[in-house]
Order: C-alpha cells, then structure tokens, then sequence
C-alpha cells in the first residue's frame, strides 16, 4: 500500500493497513482543518485596537452547529463500520485453521506442531490459516510479526490468540516487542511460509529421527523418547522391567517357563506385544507399542541393545 509499509504477508494486513490509513488521512485532515481555522480566527479577530471588544459577540448558529457535530459523529461512525468486519475477520479463526501453540520465554520461541514436533522457527503452507494459541513461561512478551501486521501479548498463566493465513512464500520477521531483561534482542526468530510440498518435505526432514545418526543412536533417543526409560536400566539393575544391559542374545524363562533367545524376533515381538509371552519374576505391565514404533525403529532400538550386550558381541553379528 505505501512505501513506509513492511511488506505485507497476507489478506489481513492489507485490511488492517488500509484501516490505519485511512484513520491516518482523517487525522491529518482533522489536524490542519482545526489549526488552519485557529490560525484564520487569530488573524482576523485578533484585537487591533484599544477600541476593539474583548471577543467578538454573535448568536451561536445552531444550525452550523448541528451539522458540525452530525458530520463529526457519521464520520465516526463511517469508520467503525469501515472495519467492523475485518476487525471480526481478525478475532475469529476460520475452523480449519492448523493449531500451533506458540510458548514464548526469556528469550526465544517455541512452536509446536499438532504432529506433537516443536521448533524455534515458524513454518506455514501458504493459503492455509493457522491458529496460534500463545503463553508466556515467565514475564509478559508479545508474538510481533510486523508482515503480517499481527501483534499479541503472551501472558503467563493465560493463553491468548490470534491468526493468520500467508499470501505466497517468503521468510519474515518473527519478535518480541515488550521489554523482558538481557536478552530481548536476541528474542527474534522467522516466519517461513512454504508451498504444501515445500512444508511436507520441511516436516518430514525435521521429524526424521534418523538424520545424521547411526541406528544405535536413534535406539537410544527412542529410549528416553518413548518412556522405556521409566522401567528398564542400563546398568543391569532390575525396574519394573529387566535391565537393558545385556539383554539381547541373553536367555529368559518365560513365567510359563518356556526357555527364549532375546534374539531380533523376540525382541520385535516383545516391543509390540509384550504380554504375549512375559518373563519370569516380572508383571505384564509394559505398554504394547505396536501402532507406536515402526519396523526400522525398532531395528534401531535392537541394534543398540545389542551394542550394550556382551551376547550381541560375542556371537559377532
Ligand atoms: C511400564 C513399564 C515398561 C515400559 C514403559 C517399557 N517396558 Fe519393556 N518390559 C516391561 C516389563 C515389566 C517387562 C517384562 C515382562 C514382559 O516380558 O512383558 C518388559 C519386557 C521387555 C522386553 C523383553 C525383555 C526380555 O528379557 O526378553 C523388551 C525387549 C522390552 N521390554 C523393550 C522395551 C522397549 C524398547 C520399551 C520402550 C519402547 C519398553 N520396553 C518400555 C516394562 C516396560
């Protein structure tokens, strides 16, 4: 709309930029009609001499002055409902607006996904509306995205909203504008808008567990990751579950007392089903995570119980 502008990402923006405009425009139209018509009435009814009244006299002229203050009030009311329905477009979400819950602390951003993924950037598809649901872990921060001409507090303790849908790709500026302490200027971060293959194939980069690690590595983030951590140890202490220390290739009896090899089957069948067949001196307890791993995470998850198993070594493969 005008040079002084920050480019605008979205329908929203050029409305809410055409509502200040034109509330810009009035205002200045106000300011030099009130100090034009001060400056006129100095000039012309100033005293000139001692002979002069003080002020001069007349009868007010209730007409003029109805219209005056009629024309004043329209034009108020001319500008409300210039905006009445953006102002509406702005407060409610369309229902299938993508919910990203946006936490805002000293000194960065956190945006997590409805797939459960967290990051400190914000990725959107373009022509997709997205709901942000925003908190603060601390002090009062704001969610300030001057492209898209969105600007929301983010209290502790309460969550506020706000929305938008972007216009075509591009990265913008993504800040705080209230003051929390040291850090606030670092407290910036981006908004990236993506075409819908250009987002999924983000998505599926940053998701992939399997990036940059050996198989081994990725067993152990699905360790702490999936709660396995909560009932086997590494060290051969006995949880809830046996310990992880040279489980694999290792011999149980089962509580029906059947002898089995913690070989890759068994281990596979154990992680989806592991009640089926429940070894001796423990509670079938654990959680069945079939429909919650994958084949190659549990692969991964086997790989490192072998790597910590003197039974895996030993048989060389
Ligand atoms: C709520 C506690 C609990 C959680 C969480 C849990 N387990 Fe278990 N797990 C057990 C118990 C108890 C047993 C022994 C009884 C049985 O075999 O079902 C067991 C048995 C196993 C066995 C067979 C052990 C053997 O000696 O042959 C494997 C393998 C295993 N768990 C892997 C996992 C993995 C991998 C995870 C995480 C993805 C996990 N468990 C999460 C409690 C748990």
């Amino acid at each position: 709309m005008s040079a002084w502008f920050p480019p605008d990402a979205s329908f929203l923006a050029s409305e809410m930029d055409r509502a200040f405009f034109g509330i810009y425009v009035a205002a200045a139209f106000a300011v030099v009609l009130v100090v034009g018509l001060a400056f006129v009435y100095i000039m012309q009814y100033r005293r000139k001499d001692e002979g002069d009244k003080a002020f001069p006299t007349g009868k007010a002229n209730i007409l003029f002055q109805t219209i005056w203050v009629l024309a004043a009030v329209g034009l108020a009311v001319y500008a409300f409902g210039l905006d009445f329905c953006g102002y509406m477009d702005r407060q409610v979400a369309p229902g299938n607006a993508l919910q990203i819950q946006v936490t805002a602390r000293q000194w960065d951003f956190d945006f997590a996904y409805p797939n459960g993924y967290v990051a400190d950037t914000l990725h959107v598809v373009v022509g997709q509306p997205v709901q942000l649901n925003i908190h603060s872990e601390d002090v009062i921060h704001s969610l300030t995205i001057p492209a898209l001409r969105l600007n929301q507090a983010a209290l502790p303790g309460q969550q506020t909203t706000a929305w938008f849908q972007a216009d075509r790709p591009d990265t913008y500026d993504v800040r705080s504008n209230i003051y929390s302490g040291d850090g606030f200027p670092e407290m910036q971060t981006a908004l990236v808008t993506h075409t819908a293959a250009d987002y999924k194939a983000w998505m599926a980069t940053v998701t992939d567990i399997f990036a940059g690690k050996t198989m081994e590595e990725v067993g152990e983030l699905l360790y702490n990751k999936q709660g396995c951590k909560a009932c086997h140890s590494l060290d051969g202490s006995k949880l809830v579950g046996p310990s992880f220390k040279d489980l694999y290739g290792n011999t149980f009896d089962t509580k029906e007392g059947v002898r089995i090899v913690a070989d890759d089957a068994y281990i596979k069948e154990s992680i989806l089903t592991p009640n089926v067949s429940v070894i001796a001196g423990f509670e079938p307890v654990m959680t069945p995570y079939a429909g919650k791993l994958d084949d190659k995470e549990i692969e991964a998850i086997t790989a490192w119980l072998k790597s910590m198993s003197q039974f895996g070594q030993q048989e060389g493969n």
